[in-house]
């Protein structure tokens, strides 16, 4: 049963890109109503301990704002990849640190659908947080299945998404719902949409990417669409490997596919024409083996010694970035520039994000990180609380980077008729009976 009257008053509409709008949860009305907010709790975990809050800490200030407001706040999300429903991939497990995180108990139902589950909403209190078990439990979920994702809106008025990491999945918790109830963006799906939006698509300009991580192979639609869109594309990592590759450098025992390398050509032949400078390292720290301490030295790109592997950017290269760097009012960062869980491998990487960090301080440059292994290796240069804004995307960010419309993220986009309209302007269509 859903309750009388839209959960949504005027004004709750918010513009990014001039035409593109999605609402917030902003003046939304939602005192006694059931709110599903899908969120991503998909954290790591070891023995049944979780190991990282960040995404559940990221995910609390949206369900403290619903409970304050008088929600009952229902909390839909993913754990894992299981098949059906396993054990290993419950969400127990997460019930204590998400109360932890909004300061209040959370109920828990071992199931997402059901009468089990509409028995535990029906005694909800207004304020009230409940935690239901994994999506995936229900193989319906990924195939977005339309009476699955029937099911899940019959538990709920209203539905908002806070799931920015998920929405390159078009499942029926992160997809279909959204066409069913009135929809909203969560906090942090608009902190990241916010951020995203200032990054690439009207940044400050100039602009440039730093782009690193291991292979090229995983990164071409990405590299393919930064070239159009930044001034300056930074390649680090082992990625650099194949592109100084195809410039006719030896590159010793390093990790380099050296069949991508008239993809290489083609994308830097792309970035000439985009007028898109591409900054290739210079120099770099090679060693005889990938292991923590091994014997290094710095040499120029152009003399990489035949037993030799490169592991990190060298100085000269560091500098370089941080003097293109220096004309940038804004940086997308993606990917490390070299072995940095590897010390001493991690110093390019190191003094590349602490300069970025100190200058983000200094309000002279907006910096967005994000995408995987970008949060550890800025974490472990000691800027994740310094830069404008990292990402909790792995997939999500990477898919984002590479120009592609996320499911998750379209289905909230509300057209400008639909403001203008004498409706309620919720965007629903009538699908979900809004007002
Ligand atoms: C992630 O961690 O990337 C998101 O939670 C999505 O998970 P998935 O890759 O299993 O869809
Ligand atoms: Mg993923």
């Amino acid at each position: 049963m859903r309750a009388e009257g839209s959960p949504f008053r005027p004004n709750s509409i918010q513009i990014i890109k001039g035409a593109v709008m999605f609402r917030t949860i902003d003046k939304l009305d939602v005192q006694g109503k059931r709110v599903l907010v899908r969120a991503d709790l998909n954290v790591p975990a070891k023995d049944g301990k979780v190991t990282d809050t960040t995404r559940i800490d990221r995910s609390a200030a949206t369900l403290i704002q619903l409970a304050a407001k008088g929600a009952k706040v229902i909390v839909l999300t993913h754990f894992g990849r299981p098949k059906g429903r396993e054990d290993k991939y419950s969400q127990k497990l997460l019930v204590e640190p998400l109360a932890k995180a909004v300061g209040k108990a959370v109920a828990w139902a071992d199931d997402c659908i059901g009468p089990d589950v509409e028995k535990l909403i029906a005694s909800m209190k207004d304020g009230d947080i409940a935690l239901l078990e994994n999506v995936r439990f229900h193989p319906e979920e990924e195939k977005n299945d339309p009476a699955f994702a029937k099911a899940l809106a019959a538990l709920g008025d209203a539905y908002v998404n806070d799931a920015f990491s998920t929405a390159h999945r078009a499942h029926a918790s992160t997809e279909g719902l959204a066409h069913l109830l009135p929809a909203a963006a969560g906090r942090l799906m608009q902190a990241e949409l916010e951020a995203l939006g200032k990054a690439l698509e009207a940044p400050e300009k100039p602009v440039a990417a730093i782009v690193g991580g291991a292979k090229v192979s995983t990164k071409l639609d990405l590299l393919g669409n930064l070239v159009s869109k930044v001034d300056y594309l930074i390649i680090g990592g082992g990625m650099a490997n194949t592109f100084l590759f195809a410039q006719g450098k030896q590159v010793g025992k390093s990790l380099c596919e050296k069949d991508l390398a008239d993809t290489a050509r083609a994308i830097l032949e792309k970035a000439k024409e985009a007028k898109c400078h591409i900054v290739l390292p210079v120099d770099a720290v090679v060693a005889g083996e990938f292991a923590e301490n091994a014997a290094n030295e710095v040499v120029s790109v152009d003399a990489v010694p035949a037993d030799k592997m490169i592991l990190d950017a060298g100085p000269a290269s560091a500098e370089a970035i941080i003097d293109r760097l220096g004309g940038c009012k804004t940086l997308v960062w993606n990917g490390p520039l070299g072995a940095f869980e590897i010390a001493p491998f991690d110093k390019a990487t190191n003094a590349v994000a602490q300069w970025a960090a100190e200058r983000t301080l200094q309000g002279k440059l907006l910096t967005v990180g994000g995408g995987g292994d970008t949060v550890s290796a800025l974490a472990k240069a000691g800027v994740e609380e310094k830069f404008s804004y990292i990402s909790t995307a792995g997939g999500a960010f990477l898919e984002w980077l590479e120009g592609k419309e996320l499911p998750g993220v379209a289905a909230l986009h509300v057209q400008p008729e639909q403001v203008r309209g004498t409706g309620c302007g919720c965007g629903a269509g009538g699908a979900g009976g809004c007002g």
